[in-house]
């Protein structure tokens, strides 16, 4: 595998294997990487011929300084991950900022309303950032199809409406979530949870499952209320918001007859960690 830190080098690199007409992949990362970013680089050597992973923690998608100055970065220790996944021609790249942004990035991308519910509503301005990051790394990369984990479910809607947007052909393939064996969905910021919070963190999936079990037995706003008082049953977890919502247009729901199909969406603040996850409630 080759290491690059130069979007020009990317660049030229990836035209050279487009023009054999061989496939690429791309999984795009912030690194700190786990057994779910893992699973997305497999999807990625399966399904295409060439794979790039980047490694980039994309400061304008932080709406608290807090979360990016603590954010945890190791790339010694990623590179070991990704090294035996890769083969000899796959590229990790990792820029540092002025390669991504060699200006600043004003652009505001119209995500509406996808932006001002959950995850968008709770952290102005991340989206945009994402968008803004994304966008830029695939006009570097040209990706055929990248590869993004359910774990962040309204991410993956984000970047679908973004390529709508930009007009750009690439094939966004949504990866299954990745848990420990306690059921805690993988997460970099796993690592910041005390010992405490890390205790009571597999509540979260356990919560979701059994909305799962509950769901269409009782009514929308019966279900979440109780999984309101489970969350907040203990001492170490703080419920931020808990949606059900369609699962094409992430609007929320009031009854259980949807076509589209249902999920779950949470945001929980376990100390000072904030961590999401999501389940599906109906097919
Ligand atoms: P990051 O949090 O590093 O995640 C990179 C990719 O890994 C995302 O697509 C995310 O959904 C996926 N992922 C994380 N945890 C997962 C898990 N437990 N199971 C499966 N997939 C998982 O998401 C970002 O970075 C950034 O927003 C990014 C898209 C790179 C833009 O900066």
């Amino acid at each position: 595998m080759i290491q690059v830190v130069n979007a020009n080098r990317v660049r030229k690199i990836i035209a050279r294997y487009r023009k054999n007409k061989l496939t690429v992949g791309f999984v795009p990362t912030m690194g700190a990487l786990h057994e779910g970013h893992l699973s997305l680089v497999r999807c990625s050597r399966r399904m295409s011929d060439l794979t790039v992973v980047s490694i980039f923690v994309n400061p304008t998608q932080f709406n608290d300084p807090n979360d990016l100055e603590k954010y945890p970065r190791n790339p010694e220790r990623d590179v070991k991950k990704l090294s035996p996944l890769l083969s000899e021609n796959d590229i990790i790249f990792s820029p540092d900022v002025s390669e991504i942004y060699p200006e600043p990035d004003t652009r505001v991308f119209d995500l509406d309303p996808l932006d001002k519910i959950m995850e968008g509503k709770f952290r102005p301005g991340h989206f945009n950032g994402v968008a803004q990051v994304v966008s830029r790394l695939f006009e570097i990369i040209l990706p055929d199809r990248a590869f993004f984990g359910s774990k962040d479910f309204q991410q993956v809607a984000v970047i679908r409406k973004l390529m709508d947007i930009l007009h750009m052909p690439v094939d966004i393939i949504s990866c299954p979530v990745i848990r420990e064996k306690d059921g805690l969905a993988m997460s970099s910021r796993n690592q910041l949870l005390s010992k405490e919070a890390r205790k009571e963190a597999p509540l979260i999936y356990t919560t979701l499952k059994m909305a799962a079990e509950k769901a269409g037995d009782i009514p929308v706003e019966q279900l979440r209320k109780l999984v309101t008082l489970k969350i907040n049953q203990s001492h170490y977890l703080k419920l931020e918001y808990f949606e059900i919502v369609r699962k094409d247009t992430l609007m929320p729901v009031r009854t259980w007859d949807e076509p589209a199909g249902i999920q779950a969406c949470i945001a929980v603040w376990a100390g000072n960690v904030r961590l999401i996850d999501n389940i599906a409630l109906t097919e």
